[in-house]
């Protein structure tokens, strides 16, 4: 299925390695307790990623190369999640995991809705029963789709650890010009993915300048993808119990960092809160052998 490109082979690859990496960590740690393990996909795609690289070939534009995305690859976990739930806006994307995952010996842990993600994981959050379970759940947007109360209903449950590709870059850095202006449909999705509007103070300093173009010039734009990130990071552990992986992780093309891999988890109890921070560590570093240490 043709689907749109969101990634250099590097950057895209990576946040997947991670995120298998750490599913295949925490089955193994919780796969065969007593508890119930479910992992949810709230922007599950269609189970393949493809990727444009660049090539030498001057008659090839780009090569085409499909990697595995993240549903399968939780699928294949082994031992597996005792539940999966997929998610996806676009019927064509649950269409395309219903058939490449018919046959599989897990296609019956699977539950499958299409809609918004925040609708869905808001009432998911809202309607288990979180005492004997824990899980996974990634959120993986194309931009900035995720809402804030989205990340507070997943903190609440206090059995879930959280992937979050956050858009830093694409979604709030490049939204805000340098003579500070933003306009109000970006503003109102800033607020929207923070769920405070603080960043309108954070994010600015008086302007050294007076006048740009004959035009007053007050304040000046002072965050950066990085700053936007951290600002998001703060935000995670008021909510968070459990803990916020200190390590986020750049991705995006041409070394631009349209976004970052943040971790977090709900689970404060002593040996959670331990398991979490050792497993996300461990993930990332199994991935820096295979794609280079992030600095
Ligand atoms: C970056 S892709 C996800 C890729 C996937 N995680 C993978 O590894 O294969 C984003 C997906 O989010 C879906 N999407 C966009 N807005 C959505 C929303 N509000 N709720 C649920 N899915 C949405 C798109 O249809 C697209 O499949």
């Amino acid at each position: 299925m043709i689907q749109k490109r969101f990634g250099s082979a590097d950057t895209t690859g990576r946040k997947l390695d991670v995120i298998g990496e750490y599913l295949s960590m925490y089955q193994k740690a919780l796969g065969n307790t007593n508890f119930e393990t479910l992992y949810i996909d709230g922007f599950a795609g269609s189970g393949e990623v493809p990727l444009a690289e660049h090539t030498d070939n001057l008659f090839d534009e780009d090569v085409r190369t499909v990697i595995a995305g993240s549903a399968d690859r939780a699928l294949n976990v082994d031992p597996p999640f005792a539940r999966y739930i997929f998610i996806d806006k676009r019927r064509k994307c649950i269409d395309a995991l219903k058939a490449k995952f018919k046959d599989s010996p897990n296609a019956e842990r699977v539950n499958y809705s299409i809609g918004d993600a925040n609708e869905h994981i808001q009432k998911i959050c809202r309607a288990e029963q979180w005492r004997s379970q824990r899980g996974v759940i990634l959120l993986d947007p194309f931009g900035s789709q995720v809402r804030w109360e989205t990340i507070e209903a997943v903190a609440a449950t206090k059995a879930l650890d959280l992937w979050y590709l956050f858009p830093a870059g694409l979604g709030v850095f490049r939204q805000i010009s340098n003579d500070g202006t933003v306009d109000q449909t970006h503003e109102a999705s800033i607020t929207r993915i923070y769920g405070t509007d603080a960043w309108k103070t954070a994010f600015f300093e008086p302007s050294k300048q007076t006048e740009l173009f004959g035009e007053p010039v007050t304040k000046e734009k002072v965050v950066t993808p990085e700053s936007a990130a951290l600002f998001m990071i703060e935000r995670l552990k008021r909510v968070f119990e459990g803990g916020v992986m200190d390590e986020m992780i750049p991705l995006g093309k041409h070394a631009y960092p349209s976004y970052y891999l943040l971790f977090a988890w709900g689970n404060a109890s002593p040996k959670a809160k331990a398991l979490a921070n050792r497993l996300s560590k461990a993930a990332v570093k199994a991935t820096d052998r295979k794609h280079g240490r992030i600095v």
